[in-house]
């Protein structure tokens, strides 16, 4: 989806969700709404520093004039969370129109949920929307501890008006997600959507793969993007751009000139797969399978850069 329609976005309302996890609430400065993109949408921020950054969005239903995200201070992150803690109410930043690569299916007679961490944030959205239209659905919840578990309460209240809908697991109690159990008890017609960090997507993926497109899955942590200082040369645009450190073959493109199919950014969506024509990539996205990356024939761009070059794209 590119070119990318943005807007100058300003904070209305910061909210303290849990330990080190806070939430941001962004209005359109013109007063204008937000395409609705419906549960499992995120956002991508230009920050004031610059900084790019994708955010999933927390809202519920009919919540189109505002973006809710909720951010996870990370003393490891390459600045972004450290940056939006740092934001006041009022101050402004640039946000494109929510894009949607985890969306809630319709057709699912139930939907098993499973969030690790910070990874709960399109979950809550997706709950508070099943809510709503009254379809049945039911949590497994992998948190460091009780408080830094967001939307505990809410999910505690869920749970009481419900029993047997939420499954926690707080590693500071011990306690363990217990994935195997929640990929097994989908059904026939069960939609199992997963997102959290990494180990959980990778042992996810291993054991829904036979659930085929009813398991769905989205990482938190956006991909590293490979490492710069080297060629690309882009076949039918016929143009050579230098990739410098810190810059995705995505970012030199845009500017560029040339518009690639992009969202995520972060090497979860797909968006943006580009066919190879010779040279070999440093695959960093989280979309292809170790299988599908051994051939080299096709990388994302947003993220993935280099091993053995020439690299040449058919862009
Ligand atoms: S834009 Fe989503 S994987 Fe590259």
């Amino acid at each position: 989806m590119s070119p990318q329609v943005c807007h100058c976005v300003e904070v209305q309302r910061i909210d303290d969700l849990a330990e080190d996890i806070r939430a941001l609430e962004l209005c359109r400065v013109d007063g204008g709404v937000f395409t609705p993109a419906g549960p499992g949408a995120h956002v991508r921020l230009t920050l004031p520093s610059g900084l790019q950054r994708c955010y999933s969005l927390v809202n519920g239903p009919n919540e189109d004039r505002q973006l809710q995200i909720a951010v996870q201070l990370d003393p490891a992150s390459r600045g972004g969370s450290k940056e939006l803690f740092s934001l006041a109410i009022g101050d402004t930043l640039t946000a494109a129109e929510p894009d949607n690569t985890f969306a809630l299916a319709e057709g699912d007679d139930d939907v098993v949920l499973i969030a690790g961490g910070i990874g709960i944030t399109p979950i809550w959205s997706m709950i508070q929307h099943l809510e709503q239209a009254a379809r049945p659905w039911r949590l497994y919840y992998a948190a460091r501890s009780h408080r830094s578990a967001a939307y505990r309460t809410e999910l505690q209240e869920l749970e009481r008006s419900a029993p047997g809908r939420v499954v926690f697991a707080f590693s500071s109690d011990g306690q363990r997600l217990d994935l195997p159990a929640a990929v097994n008890s989908a059904g026939e017609r069960t939609g199992v959507y997963c997102c959290g960090p990494d180990r959980i997507i990778k042992e996810f993926r291993a054991l829904a793969a036979g659930l085929g497109e009813r398991a769905h899955f989205e990482d938190f942590t956006p991909a590293e993007i490979a490492e710069g200082g080297f060629e690309v040369h882009l076949a039918r645009s016929n143009m050579t751009l230098v990739i410098r450190e810190g810059e995705s073959i995505l970012d030199a493109a845009l500017d560029a000139g040339v518009e690639p199919e992009y969202s995520c950014t972060s090497g979860t969506c797909g968006s943006c797969i580009t066919t190879v024509l010779d040279g070999n990539p440093d695959h960093r996205d989280y979309f292809l399978t170790d299988q599908e990356k051994a051939p080299g024939d096709r990388m994302m761009i947003c993220c993935s850069g280099c091993r053995i070059g020439p690299l040449v794209l058919d862009l």
